[in-house]
């Protein structure tokens, strides 16, 4: 059968991301929604998006959410943050179908759970430069002051899987030692890979400060959503993984195991043309 022919509450929710690090996103969306079906794209070939410009991180959004409009998905989920927060109105605008970034959730629970008034942002220079953040927080409250810092080798420590060494405390301390000093007490962790390095950098920041995880927060929102559109998928059958990657997708593979916990994924290389 194909994507098309299949009722619209079985398709496939549609994520993607620069690489690998949305597999954390993933991760969130199996645990709230355990009957849905999921297509990955990870754009391999052309990560890292953080420290490109905001017109080319637009191009590469669109390609990557026409491939998945391909693939006959019924909701797109942008778990990058960068592309969430360059790139999501113009996605929105252009795309007929329901389209969930990061910003918003994340930036939405910040306002939530913070009683000081002062919030942390950490992401890619890119996400910290477009000030997406700050100004979804001022949308929901002009009085909290947001404090953001760009922390661009959490990255590569995260896929180096360092998620409890040395050199990532020192870099932890580094990044994270002025907004601990600012006295915040809620921190959106404003990039897929953060999540991987959550014990060392709640260990910087102090036990008192609310660790937010943008992708937790989105998931919850996509279904949400899903109940609102009658989008929800009641099957009982086992769901279906899919994972495509635009390049080496044996290292996608072998990475999955450090953000998933799987290290059977079905991975596939495609080509966006
Ligand atoms: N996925 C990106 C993000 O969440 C991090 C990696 C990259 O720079 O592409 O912003």
């Amino acid at each position: 059968m194909s994507a098309w022919s299949i009722p619209q509450q079985q398709k496939s929710i549609g994520i993607f991301d620069s690489g690998i690090g949305g597999l954390t996103v993933v991760h969130a969306l199996m645990k709230h929604l355990p009957n849905e079906n999921i297509t990955y794209f990870g754009d391999t070939a052309r990560v890292p998006y953080g420290s490109k410009s905001a017109e080319v991180v637009r191009e590469y959004a669109f390609e990557d959410t026409r491939f998945l409009l391909q693939q006959g998905v019924k909701i797109i989920v942008v778990a990058c943050n960068t592309v969430s927060a360059v790139a999501i109105d113009d996605l929105k605008s252009h795309f007929d179908i329901p389209i969930i970034g990061m910003i918003k959730p994340g930036a939405t629970v910040a306002c939530d759970v913070t009683a000081r008034g002062q919030v942390g942002v950490i992401g890619t220079l890119a996400t910290i430069a477009s000030e997406s953040y700050p100004r979804a927080i001022r949308e929901c409250s002009a009085d909290i002051r947001v404090h953001s810092q760009p922390c661009p080798l959490f990255v590569p420590l995260a896929e180096e899987g360092w998620s409890d060494h040395p050199v990532t405390r020192l870099v932890a301390e580094e990044y994270l030692g002025k907004l601990r000093d600012q006295g915040i007490d809620a921190l959106i962790l404003g990039c897929t890979h953060y999540p991987i390095l959550r014990n060392v950098i709640q260990e910087t920041i102090g036990s008192h400060v609310t660790l937010i995880d943008s992708g937790e927060a989105a998931a919850m929102r996509v279904e949400e959503l899903l109940r609102e559109q009658d989008l929800l998928n009641t099957s009982r059958e086992q769901p279906n993984y899919s994972f495509f990657v635009s390049d080496v997708p044996q290292k996608f593979k072998q990475l999955g195991q450090i953000f998933l916990g799987k290290s059977d994924l079905r991975v596939t290389k495609v080509h966006l043309t």
